[in-house]
């Protein structure tokens, strides 16, 4: 579907899609989850299996745990525009600069999305994202379907930027600007700090953002390895980006980083919340 197909797909969504999704009855932590049909349940338990068997094979965990996150992260809370609602597929969206190399993901998961056309492109990648944790040993995270898939993507410019660090005249200048990026979307301070334990998984490329290499030494597997790298300090052949190291200093973020360092467990729970909440963003809105 991402390359061509597009408008074809508008027809689908608006058809047989929304035909086989009830009206919103389900009401848990603030959300108000929508009936899907017994066929939709079945199929996103089907894909979920597939999705494990593929993920693990092909080892892309990282990437799609990436896509996932790049898709609902365009999230704004006030305009309530952007997030987890397929838009990512559309080549406009790929083309943004945060996403050089997600077009790859995209094109891996095509053909299981093509055996399940019943599910929406939405679900179908946030499904994607909460298996590739589970399968590299990461926590179980709760995953609600019925989201939709919107027309139009976001505008660029709401992912965070990796440069930004900490400088000669601006010591939160890494941590100001996460706040800021993780705030339009409507996540705490918290959130941002579990959330980037994400990047336990997988590596830079320096073709797809110019920087390169791993953040741990198990990129395949999931574990709280990212917060003891980050406090041992920089490493050959490990990598640190500036984005990370803001961590470090800032006074709300830092104890949370020893934390996850110190308690694989604790950093388990609050990024479950953490992503729970990341692949809702703007669904299911009670
Ligand atoms: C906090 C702000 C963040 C910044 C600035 C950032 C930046 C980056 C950059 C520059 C890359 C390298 C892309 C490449 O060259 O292939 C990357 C990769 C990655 N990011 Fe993030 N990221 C952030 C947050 C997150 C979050 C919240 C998650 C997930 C919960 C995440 C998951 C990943 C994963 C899994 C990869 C590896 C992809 C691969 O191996 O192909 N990141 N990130």
């Amino acid at each position: 579907m991402p390359l061509g197909g597009w408008s074809a797909w508008l027809v689908f969504a608006s058809s047989s899609f929304w035909s086989s999704i009830g009206t919103a009855t389900g009401i848990a932590m603030g959300k108000s989850y929508p009936t899907v049909s017994e066929e939709y349940l079945k199929a996103v338990e089907k894909s979920r299996r597939k999705l494990r068997g593929f993920i693990a094979e092909k080892n892309c965990a990282p990437l799609i745990l990436r896509l996932a996150w790049h898709s609902a992260g365009t999230y704004d809370v006030n305009t309530k525009t952007g997030g987890p609602f397929g838009t990512i597929r559309h080549p406009d969206e790929l083309a943004h600069g945060a996403n050089n190399g997600l077009d790859i993901a995209v094109r891996l998961l095509e053909p299981i999305k093509q055996q399940f056309p019943i599910l929406s492109y939405a679900d179908f990648y946030q499904l994607a994202g909460v298996v590739a944790v589970e399968v590299t040993g990461g926590p179980e995270i709760p995953f609600h379907p019925g989201r939709e898939d919107k027309p139009e993507p976001p505008e660029e410019g709401r992912l965070p930027d990796a440069t930004k660090g900490i400088s000669y005249d601006n010591l939160f200048l890494g941590s100001d600007h996460l706040r800021d990026v993780f705030g339009h979307m409507g996540l705490s301070d918290q959130d941002i700090v579990a959330l980037s334990g994400g990047h336990t998984l997988g590596r830079c490329h320096k073709e797809r953002s110019g920087f390169e290499g791993p953040w741990t030494s198990n990129p395949l597997i999931f574990d709280n390895s990212y917060f003891t790298e980050l406090l041992t300090g920089e490493k050959e052949g490990l990598l640190q980006l500036p984005s990370d190291k803001a961590l470090l200093t800032d006074p709300v973020f830092r104890p949370l980083v020893d934390k996850y360092a110190a308690d694989e467990d604790a950093f388990f729970a609050d990024y479950a919340e953490a992503h729970l909440k990341l692949s809702e963003l703007g669904f299911a809105e009670a």
